[in-house]
């Protein structure tokens, strides 16, 4: 088999938050897809890094009263220890502030310089007068433009949705200091992205041939899709200057002006992977250069897309790298149906799940047995974690050595039998390529649905041989060792496949087979005839109720459902997560209102007789107190819910559908489109 040459990332954490879950559903599936990588044969890195740079960790730093770089040199210790307490086994992890970074960085705008892709402009931005610093969008509060919601962020309103510039606030105040910011003008270097349009149509719809001929888009279809949005909307410059006082490089040339974070932050997967080069002797340009035949892909969230996908691939194109083979991103994690939100502090941080005692690999395998290949947001319930590690991972997997071990060991002195060519055996290496293919694809699900109905085979054949019930009878000690035997291969087998997901209990399997570190291959060798294996140590615990309860209790936060967004406005509280499944159930379609009358005998119900396109319904709807006059909605294009059962209303009628209505301060209003949209058109 061809070896493959892998540069892989996950996106590196800021350094001013803690790593939670949601950081750890991306690195345990980078460590996957890496780990099976290795355990192919095939040489693959993996590099990370605390991305360190920005106003944010500026200030955070002299908040605490210490230089940035203190703090950073502490954030990245506790980041690299909730990563390692999950088993991430990154072959460097590293920081943008290092000399490497500063290198590269500055060599690659020098190198976008001189192939004119730098322009400079003068914009004008607030500025705090007191901190004497400009303020980024987080940075500026004050009242939304559109619904005057007090304390809003410099770019959206949190209670109304609307984006705005920071200065279309009203009353702005620095977040900062709490002083009026003021309009100050500063020249700004930007890198001309509009003039790579060409090319990052080209690099986006694009494939890499692989080293084995395969072939590999750089983007997934959704995220392609959403990238031709962009660019057909039209590409901006990218602003990557910011002036002192920042946190970051300074861009060379200049006086008081640093890169921007986001420039700095993904040149640090070089920077991190250079580091690792010099230290262990290979030469970093021959996986670095525009020619190389090494692949370099890169695992992110769905929410910095627009980075990697458009900024990242056109820098690396116009300063003479290689571009990536692929971007891979993932969607967001929740928990219990509820988003994760780190201003609010509703997330579960790495280091709580940890120090209640849970095992990482139970995340692990509950994060793989929800992954695949798509953008698709994960739901992390805890419910169905416990029962799924204990009903599947133990019940399942664990459960055939804990089985069978003993057996082999104080029957047979711990030796086995040779079962190569058992059927069962042959069957679960059977699978082996198939199971490769879709960790090479990142279809963790399905492989590990693949493995499960494997396992169910194997426990099928404990059930049918009953080795506790052999091992009393007599005469039966050659049948019990060929069970046990072939139980343990098959173990073996399992373990092979699931260890990319279980690397702590992949080693703990090799030491009790007594055995070398499981690699790919390994499934297809049976275990020889008298090899002896090691006595059967507990492999992994249940998870008990208790632990998840204590979990709850350290993120009390995190599990209670959404709070409301400006109760102080008595808004509806947020509903908890739909998903988009849950929304296309519901059939809204655009229907005229042909006649609409008061019922008599009800104070509340109008009747509507509306025509949905494709037939004509009778629909009541609660709606009479707001419209005391019902004959002005004739003729308006109203929603209405068209797949509801039909609804008995009283002695009234029978009310085939429902119209969609907004209520606020006791009122009704009747939701409506456009007067041109056709009869019957599908809402959503
Ligand atoms: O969104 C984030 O958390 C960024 N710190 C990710 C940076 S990824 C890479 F570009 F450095
Ligand atoms: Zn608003």
């Amino acid at each position: 088999m061809t070896q493959r040459k892998i540069l892989v990332t996950s996106a590196l954490p800021y350094a001013n938050g803690s790593i939670h879950l949601g950081h750890m559903v991306e690195h345990i599936q980078t460590d996957i897809w890496v780990r099976f990588q290795k355990m192919r044969g095939n040489q693959c890195f993996y590099v990370c890094a605390d991305d360190t740079h920005g106003t944010p960790v500026m200030l955070a730093a002299q908040k605490m009263g210490v230089a940035p770089e203190e703090m950073i040199a502490k954030v990245r210790e506790e980041h690299l220890a909730d990563f390692t307490g999950f088993l991430i086994g990154y072959d460097n992890y590293y920081s943008t502030h290092s000399p490497e970074n500063k290198a590269f960085s500055q060599g690659i705008y020098k190198a976008l310089k001189a192939n004119g892709k730098i322009t400079v402009k003068t914009i004008e931005q607030l500025f705090d007068p007191e901190k004497q610093m400009f303020l980024p969008d987080r940075f500026v509060k004050g009242e939304c433009p559109k619904c005057g919601a007090k304390d809003q962020y410099g770019d959206n309103c949190e209670s109304c949705g609307t984006t705005y510039l920071p200065t279309e606030l009203k009353n702005p105040y620095s977040a900062v200091s709490g002083a009026t910011p003021v309009l100050k003008s500063s020249e700004h270097y930007f890198f001309d992205l509009s003039s790579c349009e060409d090319f990052l149509r080209e690099w986006t719809n694009g494939e890499s041939v692989l080293a084995n001929g395969k072939k590999q888009a750089h983007l997934q279809p959704e995220a392609l899709n959403k990238m031709k949005e962009w660019i057909d909307g039209g590409l901006q410059n990218w602003d990557i200057s910011r002036d002192a006082p920042y946190f970051g490089f300074e861009i060379p040339d200049t006086e008081n002006k640093y890169f921007y974070v986001w420039l700095d932050a993904p040149i640090g997967y070089f920077a991190s992977f250079k580091n690792l080069c010099d230290r262990i002797g290979i030469d970093a340009n021959e996986w670095l250069n525009p020619n190389s035949d090494a692949e370099m892909v890169h695992f992110i969230g769905k929410d910095i897309l627009y980075f990697h996908a458009l900024f990242w691939p056109a820098t690396l194109k116009f300063s003479g790298y290689r571009t990536p083979t692929a971007v891979f991103a993932h969607g967001f994690l929740t928990v219990d149906g509820h988003k994760m939100s780190k201003s609010r502090g509703t997330f579960i941080t790495a280091k709580s799940y940890l120090e209640q005692g849970l095992n990482p690999e139970w995340l692990r395998y509950y994060i793989a047995a929800k992954l695949n290949s798509k953008i698709e947001d994960i739901d992390l319930n805890l419910q169905d974690f416990i029962s799924r590690v204990n009903s599947d991972l133990i019940g399942k997997y664990i459960n055939i050595a804990a089985r069978s071990a003993g057996f082999i060991k104080k029957r047979f002195s711990g030796s086995l039998k040779n079962v190569a060519n058992h059927s069962l055996i042959a069957n679960l290496q059977a699978k082996a390529e198939e199971i490769a293919s879709f960790y090479e694809e990142r279809e963790y699900a399905r492989a590990l649905r693949e493995i499960m109905l494997l396992a169910d085979t194997v426990n099928e054949y404990t059930d049918a041989n009953k080795p506790w019930e052999l091992a009393k009878q007599d005469g039966a000690d050659e049948k019990l060792h060929e069970v046990c035997s072939v139980l343990i291969n098959a173990f073996k087998v399992l373990s092979v496949y699931l260890s990319p997901i279980l690397p702590a209990t992949s080693l703990a399997v090799a030491e009790f087979l007594n055995i070398p570190a499981l690699q790919w291959q390994n499934a297809q060798e049976t275990l020889p005839e008298n090899h002896i294996i090691n006595e059967y140590k507990h492999l992994m615990k249940r998870v008990e109720q208790m632990q998840i309860d204590k979990l709850i209790e350290a993120n009390k936060q995190s599990i209670a459902p959404a709070p409301a967004v400006a109760v102080e406005n008595n808004a509806e509280p947020v509903a908890p997560i739909c998903s988009f499944d849950d929304f296309t159930k519901v059939d809204m379609r655009v229907a005229e209102v042909l006649s609409c009358e008061k019922v008599e005998g009800s104070d509340k119900l109008l009747k509507f007789q509306v025509d949905l396109g494709f037939e004509q319904r009778t629909i009541f709807s609660g709606i009479a107190k707001s419209y005391p006059n019902p004959d002005e909605l004739v003729g308006r294009k109203v929603i209405a819910v068209a797949n509801f059962a039909p609804r008995k209303m009283a002695k009234f009628g029978v009310s085939e559908g429902m119209l969609l209505s907004a209520s606020s301060g006791g009122k009704l209003f009747l939701l409506s489109v456009d007067s041109t949209a056709q009869n019957g058109s599908k809402v959503g």
